[in-house]
């Protein structure tokens, strides 16, 4: 495995393999591996010739008082993860280098609509933060496919109307959440939990799994269901920042007659900040 830290030296193994027809899968990371990314990368060897993955602590996607610099910064057992896996590639740009004016005076990414809702309603400039670094990325690693865990689906979704909107030659796809046994959803801050909060942290999934039962049963109050949902996870010593039924194909505000739905919740255990969700069809009407 091939180790690039400078993006002239990327843009030059990528033109080599390009030239010889070779097809190019891309994972972007912050690093702190786990099995969820590993079901990428396998995933990506079987749509493309060579595999190159990212590791960047992006810091135009956390806020303020976010965990930016506490962030597992864990670039040495993740490259030996990487080695075995396979991959062909790892990146590890400097801030500098991809933000060569600063943070701030960056050009950004935006797709409006769905970056202030859910999650972004709570993070306020996250997805911007997101759309740009990934955009960048795209455009060094010049993948043809790029795959994402769908245990972020905003963040999927995000992605995709970016690259149909900015006419990206990339398919991008989704790949379903690796869980721990207990139902957590495999995340890099579940390093955070401590063993109290570990034990407990499997009540998002599960209360998540309870209200997808309640939807294939027939229930239709759903402003109840997500109400239910957030009393649970308080009693539970939860602080949810929201717990919502949408359509799974664009976020809208699920609706008794919509087919493709999906229950998607965000809360702190301590100072951390988990998410999940399920996806779930109700019967029809
Ligand atoms: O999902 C992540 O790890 C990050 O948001 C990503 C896509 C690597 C961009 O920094």
């Amino acid at each position: 495995m091939r180790t690039i830290q400078k993006i002239d030296e990327m843009h030059a193994q990528i033109r080599m393999w390009r030239s010889s027809g070779k097809q190019i899968a891309f994972i972007p990371t912050m690093g702190n591996l786990h099995e969820g990314h590993l079901s990428l990368i396998k995933q990506a060897h079987q749509r493309a010739d060579h595999v190159v993955v990212s590791i960047f602590v992006n810091p135009t996607q956390f806020g303020k008082d976010e965990d930016f610099d506490s962030y597992p910064r864990t670039l040495h057992t993740d490259s030996n993860k990487l080695f075995e896996t396979g991959v062909d590639l790892l990146f590890t740009p400097k801030t500098s280098d991809l933000y060569p004016h600063g943070t701030k005076a960056s050009t950004r990414i935006e797709v409006p609509g769905y970056s202030d809702i859910l999650c972004g309603a709570h993070r306020p400039n996250h997805f911007i933060g997101v759309t740009t670094i990934v955009t960048k990325l795209f455009n060094i690693v010049q993948p043809d496919v790029a795959l994402f865990g769908e245990k972020d689906y905003q963040q999927l979704l995000i992605i995709c109307r970016a690259v149909e909107d900015l006419c990206m030659p990339i398919t991008i796809l989704g790949v379903p959440t690796i869980r721990e046994h207990d139902g957590l959803a495999m995340s890099s801050r579940n390093s955070y939990l401590s063993a109290n909060e570990r034990q407990n942290a499997s009540t998002l999934y599960k209360t998540l799994k309870q209200i997808s039962k309640e939807i294939v049963t027939g229930k239709r109050n759903y402003t109840a269901l997500e109400q239910n949902a957030l009393s649970i996870l308080k009693e539970a010593n939860f602080t949810p920042d929201y717990v919502s039924i949408r359509r799974a194909d664009n976020l809208a505000l699920a609706q008794p007659e919509d087919s493709n739905l999906i229950v998607l919740a965000a809360a702190r255990l301590g100072r951390t900040r988990l998410i999940d969700n399920i996806r779930v069809t109700p019967p029809t009407i």
